[in-house]
């Protein structure tokens, strides 16, 4: 995965599932780089959404790469499932697993990017061991669960700081921020240095989600 400018990755969590192949259609008109595809246990987070057969579903509606944020307990059981259903990339929860060095290994051995991703209670200082081999850092701008929720202000520091350990490893990785994210947070989020804006309620919910998502774009380039 290569580093190269904006990139908007609608969140499946807030589309209508009884449409799911007109909200996917929706994604890809607007100009959606990405799909991002929240997998929850009911354990790690206190909500549960969906695994491979949703994700084998997903793949066979669009040809744009999935982005799959596993919000579970014992990631690593599945990797391979996840891999061979479709999964573009998957992003781990430093807080989920003791083995996080093994597992992104693990995610790039089966061809996909391998992202690590921190919750809002978590330092960036959790990334300094292993910033050197991620294709993809996220940082969480809610407390996962639920899709809909406010942006927690401090999370731009911590961009600025996971923006700074990349570039002082020099390291291409993508830089992407989940939570709360719309035309309001966005701008700051990519002054921060933010490359990659996951957006789900603020898309799906919009009057006009397909122009949405080219507004989420706009909204980068303005200067804060
Ligand atoms: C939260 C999920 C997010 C969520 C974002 O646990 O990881 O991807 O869908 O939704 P919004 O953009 O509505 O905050
Ligand atoms: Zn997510």
């Amino acid at each position: 995965m290569n580093r190269g400018g904006v990139r908007i990755a609608p969140s499946l969590l807030s589309a209508d599932f009884g449409r799911l192949r007109d909200e996917i259609a929706m994604c890809e008109a607007g100009g959606a780089d990405w799909l991002h595809v929240d997998v929850m246990d009911g354990h790690f987070v206190p909500n549960l959404t969906f695994g491979a057969k949703v994700i084998e579903t997903v793949r066979g509606l669009t040809t744009l790469p999935l982005d799959v944020h596993l919000m579970v307990e014992h990631p690593g059981q599945f990797f391979e499932d996840f891999a061979k259903a479709g999964a573009s990339g998957m992003t781990v929860h430093v807080e989920s697993t003791p083995h996080i060095h093994r597992d992104l290994c693990r995610v790039k051995a089966l061809g996909c990017w391998a992202g690590v991703v921190i919750n809002p209670g978590t330092p960036c200082a959790a990334l300094e061991a292993i910033v050197t081999e991620v294709d993809l850092v996220l940082i969480m701008s809610v407390d996962p669960g639920y899709g809909g929720q406010a942006f927690i202000p401090t999370s731009i520091d911590k961009i600025r700081q996971a923006r700074a350990l990349l570039d002082a490893a020099g390291s291409g990785a993508t830089l992407e921020v989940d939570g709360g994210i719309n035309r309001e947070t966005i701008a700051r989020c990519a002054a921060a240095g933010a490359d990659a804006f996951v957006a789900g309620h603020a898309i799906f919910a919009a009057a006009d989600p397909r122009a949405e998502i080219g507004e989420l774009r706009r909204q980068t380039l303005v200067a804060v």
